[in-house]
């Protein structure tokens, strides 16, 4: 009997600790294209937005239209002030941007912006929020801005208008439960938007964030003749630069060796008389749905009592569509979903290895 109660305290001490930072509900496995979403779906008349047309398995990440008349970004530096954010439009403010985290890695970044007070942004992967929301929440409570960057990081143009939209609020799901906040801005993949995306964005009430200065610190992944220095190289050229606006650039927290150019970095920011900001505080608009303001608190003052964990949003009703094994006509579509997903990772897979943004 003392046994049996011994192990079952010990048993659920095991699942209060092993659930404590895990979300709730079932979510769609990581990296892969998430489902659609039949109630996500019908957020977005379809109707209205641009028919651009999908890009090619084969295309992509390296092909542009001959004419660029959906105007993508990335292809021809085309902008729309209605939706897009490619700078702080206030000379002296500088959006600092990290993309594709949490994870382990963006850790000692936390570290090193809790002492210097600087607010950044984090445009975040719902696979990696899945995995690590205790990291989310850390950033999120230390008052840095949290966008959504996409559940599996495909390349937009490429992906259906119903993917588009299950990418989007796929991450948005998982950030809502993990901190309870739902982004207002989104970053496209690779920088990788065009009209259909724009108008998919925008009917969700998101803005599309890209960004001015690039800094390439992805390649270091796996390009050996990558300098990190180039990093703080080119930071130290756009300081100089003369400018009529601010700047908006673009780092990885995903890579241990990029996170940690943010010591030197920032203070070449700073130095030079630039005021690092959330790219929602630069543009003087609300980071979240919810009306909550970024934590500006500037020093390592003691943290206060935690207030109480964000309330735990269950996952959305998983779709029926997915993974069966069955192939009753309907779970046909379920498997084309799965087929697809897996030759998308795959492709993904390849495509990241060559240029993972
Ligand atoms: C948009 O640009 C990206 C990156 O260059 C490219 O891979 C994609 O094919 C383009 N999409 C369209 C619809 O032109
Ligand atoms: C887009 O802008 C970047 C940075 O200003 C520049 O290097 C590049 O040549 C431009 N690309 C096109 C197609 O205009
Ligand atoms: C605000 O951020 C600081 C620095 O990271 C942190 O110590 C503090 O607990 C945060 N305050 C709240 C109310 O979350
Ligand atoms: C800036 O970065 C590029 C690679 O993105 C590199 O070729 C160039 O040398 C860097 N500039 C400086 C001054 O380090
Ligand atoms: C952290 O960064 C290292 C070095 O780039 C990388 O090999 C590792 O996969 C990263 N960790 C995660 C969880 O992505
Ligand atoms: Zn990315």
């Amino acid at each position: 009997m003392k046994v049996t109660i011994s192990l079952c305290v010990f048993a659920s001490l095991l699942v209060t600790f092993t659930d404590a930072a895990a979300l709730t509900g079932k979510w769609p496995p990581v990296d892969q294209p998430p489902p659609p979403v039949k109630e996500w779906t019908a957020l977005v008349d379809l109707t209205k937005v641009p028919n651009a047309p999908l890009v090619k398995v084969a295309d992509v990440g390296v092909k542009c239209l001959d004419k660029d008349t959906f105007c993508n970004w990335s292809c021809s530096n085309c902008t729309k002030p209605d939706s897009d954010v490619i700078l702080c439009p206030t000379k002296g403010d500088w959006g600092i941007t990290f993309d594709d985290g949490p994870t382990e890695n963006t850790t000692g970044l936390l570290d090193f912006l809790d002492n210097t007070g600087d607010k950044v942004t984090f445009f975040v992967v719902g696979s990696r929020v899945y995995e690590n929301p205790e990291i989310l929440q850390r950033a999120a409570k230390a008052g840095h801005q949290i966008g959504i960057h996409t559940w599996s990081h495909p390349y937009l143009t490429s992906q259906s208008n119903e993917q588009i939209i299950a990418e989007f609020k796929w991450t948005e799901a998982a950030i809502k439960q993990a901190v309870g906040l739902t982004p207002k801005y989104v970053r496209p993949p690779y920088g990788d938007v065009d009209d259909r995306v724009r108008g998919i964005a925008t009917q969700l009430g998101y803005k599309v964030v890209i960004w001015d200065k690039d800094t390439n610190d992805w390649m270091s992944a796996d390009d050996k003749s990558f300098q990190l220095t180039w990093i703080e190289g080119n930071f130290t050229e756009w300081v100089k630069e003369p400018a009529t606006t601010g700047h908006i650039s673009l780092e990885h927290d995903l890579y241990k060796q990029t996170a940690g150019r943010a010591p030197i970095v920032l203070p070449i920011v700073t130095k030079a008389g630039f005021s690092i900001k959330p790219i929602s505080v630069c543009l003087g608009e609300k980071p979240y749905v919810e009306d909550v303001s970024l934590n500006t608190t500037t020093t390592t003052a003691p943290a206060p009592a935690p207030t109480a964990a964000p309330t735990a949003d269950a996952a959305p009703a998983y779709p029926s569509a997915i993974p069966s094994a069955s192939s009753t006509p309907a779970t046909t579509s379920a498997a084309n979903t799965l087929n697809s997903a897996n030759l998308w990772s795959f492709v993904s897979f390849i495509v990241g290895s060559v240029m993972f943004i």
